[in-house]
């Protein structure tokens, strides 16, 4: 390690343009109940937000998920096997990637595909810098088809998705985007998926509304970014974060409730808001390992191997292309 290589030249695949981003708002604001997307919440801020939160003492997924890439990181790296092409989803400032990276052998190189272009620039190049090991990284939405780079050699494909991002797509959502991978990957291909496990709600009311008011911040940036690209007149302080626990779906929920009856503008339409009403901005659905191996068969992987941290708290699952 240590060794100074190349960054290859940063390959925008399609992320979501100013456009996409209003079209998503108007259309959320509509609905009843109102609901935005959370891949929206990845800004600039809002990735500083999000790794705030995973610093956090009550947000145990980070911590629990790398004390599994820990305790099994030879098991892991005798999964992806020697000459991999490592593919990462949604890789933020790939923290967790370092562990992976250094316990794996002869990699051809190091895709990170990230929707946030400024800090997957940021993270690739850290990467290129510590590594002996072409980084190749993609600007582009993975929650929507696209493809890989030429420079990416098609065999030997390995995914890794953690952090357990996945739980932020529905089901049926879930099972597509691991068909997409399955597709993208190609035949021979195998997947790291990070998996948050289902607990006491307790615990999830805390991870989800933390008492320093990061994940909170989190939310109401949405918000921020509204009015900041879209002309939005929200008033930040009349709205609170809630974090709500659904135990029939399985799945912790996050919402920006209204304070007040009151109206904002967004792109020049306006919308109206009863007190007490609020906008669902996230789902995080929290899996049992059976639930999950029958989601990846569905999504056409078979679930190979599991590998928990030792409270129990989170799964890595490495899957094979069915
Ligand atoms: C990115 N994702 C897996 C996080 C989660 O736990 O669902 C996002 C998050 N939302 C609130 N805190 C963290």
């Amino acid at each position: 390690m240590g060794v100074l290589h190349k960054l290859e030249s940063f390959v925008e695949a399609g992320a979501a343009g100013d456009g996409e981003f209003r079209d998503a708002v108007l259309r959320g604001l509509a609905r009843r109940p109102k609901a935005l997307e959370p891949k929206f919440f990845y800004d600039e801020r809002g990735s500083q937000l999000f790794d705030a939160i995973t610093e956090l003492e009550e947000y145990y997924p980070t911590r629990a998920e790398t004390a599994a890439l820990r305790a099994h990181a030879a098991a892991i790296a005798a999964f992806v096997g020697e000459g991999a092409s490592l593919v990462e989803f949604g890789s933020g400032s790939s923290v967790k990637t370092r562990l992976l990276l250094d316990s794996l052998r002869n990699l051809q190189c190091y895709v990170p595909i990230d929707i946030s272009g400024a800090h997957l620039q940021r993270a690739a190049a850290r990467l290129a810098a510590d590594y002996a090991l072409p980084v190749v990284p993609v600007h582009a939405d993975y929650s929507s088809a696209f493809t890989l780079p030429a420079a990416v050699p098609a065999a030997g494909r390995v995914g890794f998705f953690p952090g357990s991002t996945i739980g932020n797509f529905d089901p049926p959502a879930a099972a597509a985007f691991l068909r997409r991978a399955r597709d993208l990957l190609g035949p021979g291909a195998r997947f790291i998926v990070g998996v948050d496990l289902q607990k006491d709600e307790a615990r999830l009311i805390a991870a989800y509304g933390d008492a320093a008011g990061v994940t909170a911040a989190f939310n109401l940036n949405l918000l921020q970014r509204i009015n900041r690209e879209l002309e939005g007149t929200f008033d930040l302080a009349a709205f609170r974060h809630e974090a709500r626990y659904d135990s029939a779906l399985g799945r912790i929920e996050m919402h920006l409730v209204s304070r007040a009856d009151q109206a904002a503008a967004v792109a020049g339409r306006s919308f109206g808001f009863a007190a007490g009403e609020s906008i669902h901005t996230e789902s995080s659905y929290k899996y049992t390992l059976e639930a999950f191996a029958e989601l990846a068969r569905q999504g056409g992987w078979r679930s190979e191997a599991q590998w928990l941290d030792p409270e129990g708290l989170f799964s890595l699952h490495g899957l094979i292309a069915a």
